[in-house]
């Protein structure tokens, strides 16, 4: 994710403030790097893709004058990783600059409407527009702070904005809303950054704010005011005693666990994805004579959720493959009627490459949805989306996981339509949830952090587990357990529930844990057919089900309730977040390292 940082430097060059600042916010990770000061009422920008200390070697960040600054790291979203499109960006003039974190979603309507108006644009980014429509409001405002709060009523999205105009020299200008800004004063200077470790060198003393607040930073200190109606916020400053490896954790003891709990905001994020590549990649799959959905690990476990999700959705057959064995089991029927789509958070996946080099070189068409932009895969894709989760540092995957979910699931929407499988009220009741799918994430974990707490200590000794669902829930079901696995290093099982009793069910002894995925829909009935016969050997039920299902419940010695009301095709994007949380816990009373589990690693290159 972008990092944002501004400084108003209260008795020195403020250059070298902004790039220490910068580099405490290198664990959020970035692909290039800008800064722009303010010295005699002129805006200087220096920018370009690369590492901090390796770009400010070129470019000589350092001796850059002025004593108010901004300066920013990037992480691609909309725009390859290069020096045009790094931050930060500009009106036409020059004279108004600004660095942003997020996504704007209405960017392409309003730079259309710039575009008309004659404006001159540079880069393919969305930040971009926001520099020119607050150029454009200008014309219309008495004051800058004006014309920023009515550009900042026009956009849509999430962002978090630092600004600097040589109309109003003396000033920082910034907003938030969804990403995360935070003010500091201190005897130095006044500052803004997407994070507290980027200040804690000059100050523990922060102000956060908080969604539709904007904030103007003087040398003395800062105001808020709610960027709907203008009025003045009182906000006192905090005094935080956080070290700097707890604030790059945002105060949690690991990342995966941070990444679990930003899940509502990933989400968020991965809804708001341009249109036109859904409609594009749609597209593509409806020409498609069969559909490959090839992934490894985590990934492939959202290509076999979503592989239920396109028959139901859009009654269209697909095939989801581990990307190992796609050459192998489908190499030689591949030809140019062919689609693949190729899910991977890293878009580098050696496996994944492999087999999409395969089917290119036979002419299939290759789709991809990757969280990486600039990546392997972008680059040899017909068409791509970006899943925008930001940067996932713990080796297990998570919020990347429900990400992609949460798209592949729009994709199988669009193709309901685009081959009329739905009718106008199904769409638009399902088109409703999605924009809810956030607010039942966040509920799902907030109502059961500290039971599922309890749960990992209680079952913290066992030494098999099983995880059973139907429908979709087996592809759940397998990301658990792939999640206890990988963390806790304990051999579990997953299986369809109807297969238990092909196999499965040998290994059940008196107290065998077994999780059961239970969202209400149509695979009600038979999953509590598969509980009984657990239950009946001795089996200890720990249940994931709906809020107030008493059936369930009754069947179970443990039981986490999910929100009401989730269609079942969707329910993993929720049901797998305690599975997630499970795993996590389970792996810190083993006293083993979440974030870097034994012998894995974020991204296998090799074959
Ligand atoms: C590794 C990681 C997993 C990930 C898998 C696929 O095994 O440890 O978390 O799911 O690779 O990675 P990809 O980047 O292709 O999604």
């Amino acid at each position: 994710m972008c990092g944002i940082f501004g400084c108003i430097s209260k008795d020195s060059p403020v250059a070298p403030i902004i790039i220490q600042g910068l580099k405490r916010l290198e664990y959020r990770g970035y692909d290039s790097v800008g800064v722009a000061t303010l010295y005699n009422e002129r805006i200087e920008v220096r920018k370009d893709a690369g590492k901090i200390d390796e770009v400010n070697n070129r470019l000589r960040f350092s001796e850059m004058k002025g004593s108010i600054g901004i300066g920013h790291t990037r992480w691609a979203t909309h725009g390859a990783p290069t020096m045009v499109n790094a931050h930060p960006h500009s009106d036409c003039n020059g004279e108004i600059t600004l660095i942003h974190n997020g996504v704007i979603e209405n960017f392409l309507e309003i730079k259309e409407e710039l575009l008309n108006k004659g404006h001159n644009f540079v880069s393919r980014t969305d930040t971009e527009v926001v520099a020119h429509l607050i150029e454009e409001e200008f014309k219309n405002s008495s004051t800058l702070e004006e014309a920023f709060l009515k550009a900042l009523r026009r956009i849509r999205g999430s962002y978090a904005i630092a600004l600097i105009s040589s109309k109003e020299p003396e000033r920082i200008f910034c907003a938030r809303n969804e990403s995360p800004l935070v003010l500091g004063v201190s005897e130095k200077g006044v500052f803004c950054a997407s994070d507290v470790p980027a200040m804690l060198p000059y100050t523990n003393k922060i102000a956060w704010v908080k969604n539709g607040e904007a904030a103007v930073l003087d040398s003395e200190g800062f105001t808020i005011v709610r960027i709907e109606d203008n009025s003045k916020i009182e906000r006192g400053l905090t005094e935080i005693t956080w070290t700097l490896e707890m604030a790059e954790k945002q105060g949690y003891p690991h990342f995966m666990v941070k990444e679990i709990f930003e899940q509502p905001q990933s989400l968020r994020n991965a809804l708001r994805i341009q249109k036109q590549y859904m409609d594009l990649l749609t597209t593509f799959l409806d020409r498609g004579r069969e559909i490959f959905l090839v992934a490894a690990g985590t990934s492939y476990h959202a290509c076999l959720a979503a592989s239920y999700l396109f028959s139901k959705f859009a009654r269209l057959v697909t095939y989801p493959v581990v990307s190992s064995e796609f050459i192998e089991n489908y190499g030689s029927s591949i030809g140019i009627d062919s689609v693949v789509l190729a899910v991977s958070q890293s878009g580098e996946t050696f496996d994944t490459l492999k087999a999409v080099d395969y089917a290119r070189m036979r002419a299939a068409t290759i789709l991809a949805v990757t969280n990486t932009v600039g990546s392997t895969l972008t680059r040899v894709s017909r068409a791509y989306i970006v899943q925008q989760s930001g940067p996932e540092i713990g080796v297990a995957a998570t919020k990347t996981f429900t990400s992609q979910l949460i798209i592949l699931a729009q994709l199988g929407v669009r193709l309901a339509r685009m081959r009329g499988k739905i009718s106008q009220d199904d769409l638009d009741e399902i088109e409703g949830v999605f924009k809810i799918m956030p607010d039942y994430v966040e509920k799902a974990l907030e109502n059961n952090s500290s039971k599922v707490e309890v749960l990992s200590k209680k079952y913290s000794g066992e030494r098999v587990f099983l995880f059973l669902g139907r429908g979709v829930s087996s592809a759940t079901a397998l990301e658990g357990r792939l999640k206890l696995l990988e963390l806790g290093y304990v051999p579990a099982l997953a299986y369809p529930a109807g297969e238990s009793k092909h196999g499965p069910i040998s290994v059940i002894e008196e107290g065998t844990p077994c999780i059961f995925l239970c969202p209400k829909g149509e695979t009600r009935k038979e999953i509590i057919g598969s509980i009984m016969e657990m239950k009946a050997r001795g089996a200890r039920i720990i249940s994931i089900c709906e809020e107030g299902d008493a059936e369930i419940i009754g069947l179970s010695e443990d039981y986490l309730e999910m929100p009401k009301g989730i269609p079942e095709p969707l329910s993993p994007i929720v049901y797998v977040a305690p599975l997630q949380l499970f795993a996590y816990h389970f792996a810190c009373n083993r006293g083993a390292d979440p974030d870097k589990p034994r012998n894995l690693a974020k991204s296998v290159t090799v074959p």
